[in-house]
């Protein structure tokens, strides 16, 4: 029997995605030719360079990225201190126009940042009539050479209204505003570009951070000829962050706006977890620059086959849906307590539970080092799980409830 696809599609801000998965504005998307590529492999849209006007010309500083691997793990983030896009205005504004006409069903955000109110409105009209079918206000580029703009904007909220309203007197395109990390609250400059007159909400853009100092001349990463600098932080690493914000955004009764998620996406299950936490769409920038555009294929046959495995018949049904299950501590059952258990069938004897138990607090493991295994006391687990995640054998040391009623010993104290 032919079964009928999951449908993968979705809107946003009135606009129907052929799939939620963007690029998110960056060198990714920085030409029509880039663009086209993407599409070719399957991405649902773009969010495209962020513009600026020819007023102030953008030069990048060389280099402009640094790799941050973690040990055999390549690149779990990435340092930048790249700005604005540095092709002109008019070329960029007939790439946008071009692929429209060539692609009309993949959706394009015109990414703008105006260095005044004059340019805010000169960017969202140029770009409207260009045929850009909503513009993403950029108010989180952390690094912005140029005084008083990017995330110096996202960070005060009497700005980034001004700003947002400026835009929407301008145009009638759906506005989407681009939030900064780098501040506590982020339903302040939210709550700010709703009543400025967005329509959604894209977070996040990069967290500011220094990835690495050189041991040799003491210069930050990227070294830009002797000099280093606090700057956008993204890939892998960014994830939890990125998530938190969208599910904290999703949570926000007063807020109401549909979310677009960005930060550390890779996979199809990197995809659906912002799509659980509550983003419609999802943009990518560092996967892609690692891995290339082909990592949408995955995308679209992982979440397919997730979907078509639990009868799920639309991607709809999925947005938001973890939403609910994120509560305060305080409302955790604290009754139900569990413990590490153990197969040593398969245990390799290299002792790092033992290790990282005693260390980490725990107390709950003793080494038989004839046998070269752990003897667990089991009622001294504090069910911190350390053990599990330095043990090399997948799935030896698993997570298990206790009877009603268990009670753990207390840790013994000196003297
Ligand atoms: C090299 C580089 C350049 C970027 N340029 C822009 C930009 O022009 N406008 C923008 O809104 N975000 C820009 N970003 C931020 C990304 O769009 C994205 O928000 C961030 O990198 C987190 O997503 P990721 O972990 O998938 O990279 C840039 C990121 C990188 C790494």
């Amino acid at each position: 029997m032919n079964k009928k696809k999951p449908d993968l599609s979705i809107s946003f801000c009135g606009k129907r995605f052929i799939n939620p998965f963007l690029l998110s504005s960056s060198p990714v998307s920085n030409s029509a030719e880039m663009v086209e590529r993407s599409y070719e492999a399957g991405w649902g849209g773009v969010a495209y360079k962020t513009l600026v006007s020819d007023r102030i010309p953008i030069t990048h500083p060389s280099p402009r990225m640094h790799p941050y691997h973690c040990g055999e793990k390549k690149l779990v983030g990435l340092q930048n201190v790249e700005q604005t896009t540095d092709r002109g205005l008019k070329p960029n504004l007939r790439d946008i126009s071009y692929l429209k006409k060539r692609w009309p069903d993949r959706i394009i955000l015109a990414s703008i940042m105006g260095f005044s109110n004059d340019e805010w409105a000169e960017l969202a009209k140029a770009c409207d009539a260009a045929g850009a079918d909503m513009l993403e206000l950029n108010f989180s580029c952390p690094h912005m050479a140029v005084e008083g703009s990017g995330c110096k904007v996202g960070q005060e909220h009497e700005l980034v209204e001004k700003f947002t309203a400026t835009v929407r007197k301008v145009t009638r395109l759906p506005l989407v505003a681009k939030m900064t990390p780098n501040l506590a609250d982020m339903s302040v400059p939210a709550l700010a570009a709703k009543a400025g007159g967005a329509d959604a909400i894209c977070a996040i853009n990069t967290v500011k951070g220094i990835s690495e100092i050189g041991l040799d001349d003491w210069v930050p990463k990227p070294n830009v000829f002797g000099k280093g600098a606090i700057s956008g932080y993204s890939g892998p690493a960014i994830k939890p962050i990125g998530l938190r914000f969208i599910a904290e955004l999703a949570m926000d009764k007063r807020l109401g706006l549909p979310l677009s998620g960005v930060g550390g996406i890779e996979t199809w299950g990197d995809c659906l977890e912002y799509i659980l936490a509550g983003a419609s769409t999802v943009q990518v920038t560092t996967g892609v620059i690692h891995y290339g555009y082909r990592i949408v294929e995955d995308m679209i046959e992982g979440l397919s086959d997730y979907m078509a495995g639990r009868g799920i018949a639309s991607v709809e049904e999925l947005v938001g849906k973890a939403v609910g299950r994120v509560h305060d501590t305080g409302r955790f059952d604290v009754k139900r307590q569990g413990s590490a258990r153990f197969d040593l069938e398969r245990c390799v004897g290299c002792g790092q539970c033992y290790i990282v138990c005693r260390d980490a607090g725990g107390f709950a493991l003793e080494w038989d080092a004839a046998k070269r295994r752990p003897r667990q006391e089991q009622d001294k687990c504090l069910s911190c799980m350390v053990c599990s995640f330095v043990c090399p054998v997948d799935g030896l040391i698993s997570f298990e409830e206790m009877p009603s009623g268990w009670k753990r010993r207390p840790t013994v104290t000196l003297g």
